[in-house]
């Protein structure tokens, strides 16, 4: 199995949505792939499962690892698909220093392997501490969605630092690159955040595919659902399915898990 964090320092830069639809595209291309809300706030649970509040979740599970790992995993219409929810998190959990919960972040990881899944996509927080800090020193792979806006993009060097922090915590992580969101190419202020980005970075850590602004993924998570359910979510769903396309050959070789 591979993990693979979605993550930013900066709050609303798309990793829900990424994350979701992401998901769905690995699923839909027959990886068996379990999505896993790690954000205290519970922002997959809300979007596509309804009262996930009520679910039990990642959070009750760092809490009391003694909970069966299959009362957590939510299936979907699409037999590859399943969720876990957030569940309850204390401040406690969501503060908790970084390595609190390490050991019961990788029990949990193991436990997911054992049942099956070729993906694990683990949608965070924003920020890199606490939950979130132990989510990607467990992981094999690391992707950062950054909004296309200029004071976005000031962000990413610090971002980079941040990563490479963990990356010393993580030897194994694969900075799989920053993926541009919520891109309007007719704003000329996009194709600059754009070019500044990949100024930034070197060319292999910014995906070719952006995620263009589009208000079907407002109305699609209004609705509890991927864009690619949508009626009229092809083109939306397509570039997710480039997006899966450019991780898969990031991630291979050496590891071919995708068949
Ligand atoms: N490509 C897009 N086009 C239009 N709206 C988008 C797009 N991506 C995200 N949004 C909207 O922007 C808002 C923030 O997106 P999202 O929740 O995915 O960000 P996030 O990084 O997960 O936020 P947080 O840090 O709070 O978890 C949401 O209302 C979402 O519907
Ligand atoms: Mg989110």
């Amino acid at each position: 199995m591979i993990n693979i964090a979605v993550s930013s320092q900066k709050g609303g830069v798309g990793k829900t949505t990424v994350a979701i639809n992401l998901a769905h595209a690995f699923a839909r291309a027959g990886v068996r792939t379990l999505l896993v809300d790690a954000d205290p706030q519970g922002s997959v649970g809300l979007s596509l499962t309804r009262q996930s509040r009520l679910l039990t979740g990642f959070y009750d599970y760092l809490q009391d690892p003694g909970i069966a790992l299959d009362r957590l995993i939510v299936p979907t219409r699409l037999e590859t698909f399943s969720l876990v929810a957030s569940g309850q998190a204390s401040d406690y959990e969501a503060a908790g220093g970084m390595g609190a919960h390490l050991a019961r972040v990788r029990t949990f990881l193991r436990g997911v392997e054992a049942r099956g899944f070729d993906l694990c996509l683990i949608d965070t927080a924003a920020g890199l501490f606490g939950v979130t800090g132990d989510v990607i020193t467990s992981s094999d792979a690391v992707m950062i969605p950054q909004q296309a806006e200029p004071l976005g993009i000031r962000s990413v060097p610090k971002l980079l630092e941040g990563l490479s922090r963990l990356r010393i915590m993580n030897p194994r992580l694969t900075v799989l690159g920053v993926c541009l969101t919520m891109v309007q190419h007719e704003l000329a202020e996009s194709a600059e955040a754009a070019a500044a980005l990949r100024q930034l970075l070197p060319p292999e850590m910014v995906f070719r595919t952006q995620i263009p602004r589009d208000g079907l993924f407002v109305r699609a998570s209004a609705r509890g659902l991927p864009v690619g359910v949508l009626e009229d979510g092809a083109g939306a769903q397509a570039v997710f399915d480039a997006l899966r396309l450019e991780i898969e050959a990031k991630l291979e070789p050496p590891r071919g898990a995708f068949g």
